[in-house]
C-alpha cells in the first residue's frame, strides 16, 4: 500500500511539545509518513523541544527575529512554505492550536490545494480579541481545515455551533500524550533547578501572553513580588520565557528577592518535573492548564478568560484575573487554607488519556482510506 504522506507544520514551543508525540505515533504506522516542517517561529525554545523528543525537522523555515510583529511572522511563513509545500508534494498538513505560525501555514497549504488537518481544534473564548490573536488565529483555521481534530466534546460542539460539523474527531489533547515521555524519573538536569530547596512549597509560575503585556503583566509581577515578601518560606520559580517584553517587565518587577527564581526556560522534561513537584502553579498559558491538573497540583490562572474551563468545572484551576489584590489574596488563601488547597489538589484528567495521538492517526487513516476501522472518541 502506497503510504499517505503527511507533513506536520509546527513553530513555537507548545505546538512542538504537543505534535511531537503525534509524529512520532505517525511514524509508527505503516500506512503513513510523517515530515516535519519548523517555521521556527521560536528558535531556541523550540529546539529544546526537538533535542527532548529526538525529532528531526525535515524542512526549517528558520523565521524568527527578535521582537518580531505579527505581520512579520505571519508573511515570512507564507512566503517560506510556498516553496516546502511545491517540494514535499504532502497529502494532508497537520497544524496545530492557534498560534500565528497554525494560520499562516493552513492558509499556505489551502493556496497549494492541499488539505489542513487542525489539531486541537476548537478552543474558543468567544472573545475575538482574547486571547489576542490567538483566538482568531483558531478560527480562521477552523474554516481553512478539512479535519478537525477536538481535545474535548466541548471543543467539538463549538465547532458546531459555527456550522463545522464534518469530519470532526473527539480525540483528547496529545499534550497528556506527551507527559508518557516527560515525567520520567522526575530528576532534573538543569544546575538552577538543583538548586532550588524544594523542602520547602516551590510555586511554580509562568507569563508571557501578548494580551498581558503592560499593565496587566506588572500588575501580575506586583502581586508575585508581594506574595513573596508575605511568605519568606515559600520559593516562586520563574523560568522565563525569551521574548525580551517579557524578560524586562519580570526582571524589572521581580529582581532582588531571595525567593523569587528568575531562571531560563526549561526543556519539557525539567518543565514537567518541576510541575510535579511544585505546590501550585500560576500562569497564564494554555499548556500549562492541561498538564497541572493531571499532575494534581492547583492552577491559578494569571488572565481574565481561559478557553480551557473544563479543568475549572472539574475544580482544579481558578481564574485570578490580572488585578493585583486579587491575584495576590486568591494565592495567599491557597497557601494557608488548607481544605481549600485540598479541594483544589486532585488529579483529574478532562483533556486527554494519553491516546489522543493513536485516535488522530486512525482517524486520518480512515479518512484517507488506509482503514476501513473508524477512530474511537475521547468520551
Ligand atoms: C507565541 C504565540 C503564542 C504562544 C507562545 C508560546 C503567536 C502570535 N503567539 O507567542 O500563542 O502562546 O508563542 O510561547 O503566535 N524568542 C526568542 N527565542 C525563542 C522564542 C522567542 O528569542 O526561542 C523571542 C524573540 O525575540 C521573538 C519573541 O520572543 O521575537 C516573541 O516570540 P513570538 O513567537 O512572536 O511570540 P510569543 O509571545 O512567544
Ligand atoms: N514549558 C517548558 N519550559 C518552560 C516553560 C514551559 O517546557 O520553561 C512547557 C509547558 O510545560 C507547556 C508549554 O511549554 O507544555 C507551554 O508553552 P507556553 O507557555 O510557551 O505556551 P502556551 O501554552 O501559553 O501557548
Amino acid at each position: 500500500m502506497q503510504k499517505l504522506n503527511v507533513m506536520a507544520v509546527f513553530g513555537t514551543r507548545p505546538e512542538a511539545i504537543k505534535m511531537a508525540p503525534l509524529v512520532l505515533e505517525l511514524n509508527r504506522r505503516p500506512e503513513l509518513n510523517c515530515q516535519v516542517c519548523l517555521t521556527a517561529q521560536h528558535r531556541e525554545m523550540l529546539d529544546s523541544v526537538m533535542q527532548c523528543f529526538g525529532i528531526t525537522a525535515d524542512y526549517d523555515l528558520d523565521i524568527m527575529q527578535q521582537r518580531q510583529t505579527l505581520s512579520d511572522v505571519t508573511a515570512r511563513v507564507l512566503h517560506g512554505m510556498e516553496d516546502v509545500l511545491r517540494t514535499a508534494q504532502p497529502d494532508l498538513v497537520l497544524v496545530h492550536g492557534d498560534t500565528t505560525t497554525t494560520f499562516s501555514a493552513a492558509l499556505s497549504a489551502f493556496y497549494a490545494g492541499v488539505p489542513v488537518g487542525h489539531v486541537e481544534a476548537g478552543l474558543r473564548t468567544g472573545d475575538i480579541r482574547s486571547p489576542f490573536p490567538e483566538e482568531m488565529n483558531r478560527l480562521l483555521v477552523a474554516r481553512l481545515a478539512e479535519l478537525h481534530f477536538a481535545p474535548t466534546r466541548r471543543n467539538a460542539d463549538n465547532l458546531r455551533r459555527e456550522g463545522v460539523t464534518e469530519n470532526v474527531y473527539v480525540t483528547g489533547n496529545t499534550v497528556i500524550d506527551a507527559m508518557a515521555y516527560t515525567i520520567g524519573d522526575g530528576t532534573f538536569s538543569s544546575p538552577e533547578l538543583q538548586q532550588i530547596d524544594f523542602t520547602r512549597r516551590v510555586i511554580t509560575m509562568t507569563c508571557h501572553r501578548r494580551e498581558n503585556y503592560g499593565a496587566p503583566m506588572h500588575s501580575i509581577f506586583s502581586a508575585v513580588r508581594a506574595l513573596s515578601e508575605a511568605f519568606p518560606n515559600v520559593e516562586v520559580v520563574y523560568p522565563v520565557h525569551l521574548s525580551p517584553t517579557v524578560r524586562q517587565a519580570a526582571h524589572e518587577e521581580l529582581d532582588g528577592r531571595p525567593n523569587i527564581h528568575l531562571i531560563e526556560p526549561l526543556d519539557v522534561f525539567d518543565m514537567h518535573r518541576l510541575m510535579a513537584r511544585s505546590y501550585f502553579i500560576m500562569t497564564d498559558s494554555g499548556g500549562l492548564q492541561e498538564e497541572a491538573p493531571a499532575l494534581g497540583k492547583p492552577v491559578l490562572v494569571l488572565r481574565r478568560e481561559t478557553e480551557r474551563p473544563e479543568a475549572v468545572e472539574a475544580g482544579t484551576v481558578r481564574l485570578a484575573g490580572v488585578d493585583r489584590d486579587e491575584v495576590l489574596h486568591l494565592a495567599a488563601q491557597l497557601l494557608t487554607d488548607e481544605a481549600l488547597y485540598a479541594g483544589m489538589a486532585h488529579a483529574v484528567n478532562p483533556y486527554g488519556d494519553g491516546h489522543a495521538c493513536a485516535r488522530i492517526a486512525d482517524a486520518i487513516a480512515w479518512h484517507f482510506g488506509k482503514s476501513s476501522t473508524p477512530p474511537e472518541e475521547f468520551l
